[in-house]
């Protein structure tokens, strides 16, 4: 039952604050599921208005009542003063609610507790009966609350996840996906999915999370970097010279003209594979050219810049984990996109970062090639999970190459269907282009400063006042925001099952 806790007492353009004796804490009150604490920190008020709608706010902060000097004069010292974030406006007839709000309400107005099936009907409200929703989770505190996203924006319009090692970031992504794509009956309102998923599983964790009874459906495709396909004759000229490190101007010309030489055309650009490692024999072969040119001297200067590129080329063409792109002539990205009845393909690609940083570049790039082509554009969504971002699509990168079709796909791959997943523990250290494009946002917790500041930077203005609360969640706890969700709200994710590989090694055991 609704209980009134106190009065408005402030209103401001931004919150409002309401007076409540101390004692309605000692009232917890049962919701038909456990008993709740009235009033506490984050918990929802109801406020009615004249135009017997109701004004629906967040506690987000309390102070007592002495520690501000205006009410020194005020009697009512057995007082608490709580700071509410207003939400949305809640019809309580139809069981309506709607972001925002367009009256607000007056001094001295009562102040009320929300049942846990108004809690509900706020937040179910906003889906609509015929459109697709998604369970991400349950309410912290009223836990038989569903929270859902709406997963045509969640996965429409890039989504981030942050948080601290060990907060349950690789548990949100994997239970999200299997909310999507295992029975669990989270996502409704669904029969036409048309989504083919991309993890970018760079800790090995996902391998078995869509395995029923310990067996992987047929269609998921599991790869690790020993057979994974990224050729590089689909790398234009330029890029190889930017992968090369080589941008002198004695060097470019027996560059191309082995290139040339290579794929048998007057093209560079053109994409026809060829034996990576003859690159190395044909420069190889440029030098004594330049030693018996018949001038005075020797242009040493020259072959030392080529001696530099052969050696680059070794490193790429002898290195067992850069294969992928060196040594073979597919592609896997297109090969999964153009089949039939591959839905999932987890990449898992425990290598350096420099390696993984080409790996993206390359997968970026060829997902972003697949989906402008006009012949592709009606094809599948896809969804592209990075994660533990940081570790390649950096701010920090100098290679020039590295974000840049990540960024691209950031920036304009929503409008041709292809989205981001990011999750990280560092937002502040992956490449701002790509963050400032996400619409949704979990955010479990973070405890590093700049992170915290960064995400205050990043969300809107009337979330800002939750940001505090994210350095107490506990693990599997997130605050979420942005578009796919009603309103910004504190949720405990839904249980992933099976598990990723993530769990922390013990140290000490008694076995
Ligand atoms: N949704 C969930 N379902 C089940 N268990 C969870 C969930 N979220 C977190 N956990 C528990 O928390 C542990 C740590 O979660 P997880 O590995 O996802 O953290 P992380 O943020 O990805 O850490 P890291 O940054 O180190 O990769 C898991 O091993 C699991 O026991
Ligand atoms: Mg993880």
């Amino acid at each position: 039952m609704a209980f009134k806790i106190g009065e408005v007492y402030r209103i401001t353009n931004r919150y409002l604050e309401i007076i409540h004796n101390k004692d309605i804490f000692s009232k917890p009150v049962s919701s038909g599921n456990g008993l709740h604490i009235v009033g506490m920190l984050n918990s929802y008020i109801s406020i009615p208005l004249y135009n017997s709608q109701n004004a629906i706010g967040i506690i987000f902060e309390q102070i007592e009542p002495s520690k501000e000097r205006d009410i020194l004069f005020n009697p009512k010292n057995e007082s608490i003063i709580s700071k509410i974030r207003l939400i949305g406006t809640f019809n309580p007839l139809s069981k309506t609610f709607k972001r925002g709000i367009d009256y607000f309400p007056t001094l001295e107005s009562d102040v009320f507790t929300i049942e846990e099936n108004d809690i509900e009907a706020i937040y179910n409200s906003t889906l609509k009966s015929d459109q697709a929703s998604l369970q991400v989770g349950n309410d912290i505190y009223f836990n038989q609350v569903k929270i859902n996203a709406d997963p045509n924006i969640l996965f429409g319009k890039h989504c981030a996840i942050f948080g601290n090692t060990g907060s349950g970031k690789s548990c949100t992504v994997t239970s999200i996906l299997q909310g999507v794509y295992l029975e669990k009956n989270r996502l409704q309102n669904a029969n036409n999915k048309s989504l083919k998923t991309i993890i970018i599983d760079s800790n090995e964790e996902y391998s078995n999370i869509f395995d029923i009874d310990g067996v992987k459906p047929d269609w998921v495709t599991l790869k690790d970097y020993t057979d994974l396909e990224l050729s590089h004759k689909d790398l234009s000229f330029y890029e190889l010279t930017q992968l090369l490190k080589e941008d002198s101007p004695n060097v470019i010309p027996y560059l191309k003209t082995a290139v040339k030489k290579l794929k048998g055309t007057e093209n560079v650009d053109e994409n026809i594979y060829f034996e990576f490692s003859q690159l190395e024999v044909e420069i190889e072969n440029a030098v004594p050219d330049i030693e018996n040119r018949g001038r005075m001297v020797p242009d040493t200067f020259t072959i030392g810049f080529l001696k530099h590129i052969i050696m680059r080329i070794k490193h790429f063409s002898s290195d067992e984990r850069f294969k992928a792109v060196f040594n073979k002539t597919g592609n896997t990205i297109e090969d999964f996109l153009n089949s039939d009845t591959e839905q999932v393909l987890i990449l898992s690609l425990r290598v350096a970062n420099d390696i993984l940083a080409l790996f993206v570049y390359m997968i970026s790039k060829s997902i972003f090639n697949y989906k402008t082509n006009p012949a592709n554009r009606r094809k599948d969504n896809i969804l592209l999970v990075l994660e533990e971002a940081h570790r390649y699509i950096s701010t920090t990168s100098t290679d020039q190459m590295n974000n840049y079709y990540i960024d691209k796909l950031a920036r304009e791959g929503r409008k041709f269907g292809v989205n981001l997943m990011v999750s990280t523990q560092r937002p502040s250290e992956v490449s701002n282009t790509v963050i400032s494009q996400c619409n949704s946002l979990i955010v479990h917790k973070i405890t590093n400063n700049r992170d915290l500041e960064f995400i205050r930077n990043t969300i809107e203005y009337d979330d800002k006042s939750q940001i505090d609360l994210l350095t107490s969640l506990k693990q599997q706890q997130a605050l979420v925001l942005g578009e796919a969700f009603a309103f910004s709200s504190l949720i405990r994710i839904a249980d992933a099952n099976p598990l990723p590989h993530s769990e922390t090694p013990k140290i000490f055991t008694n076995e």
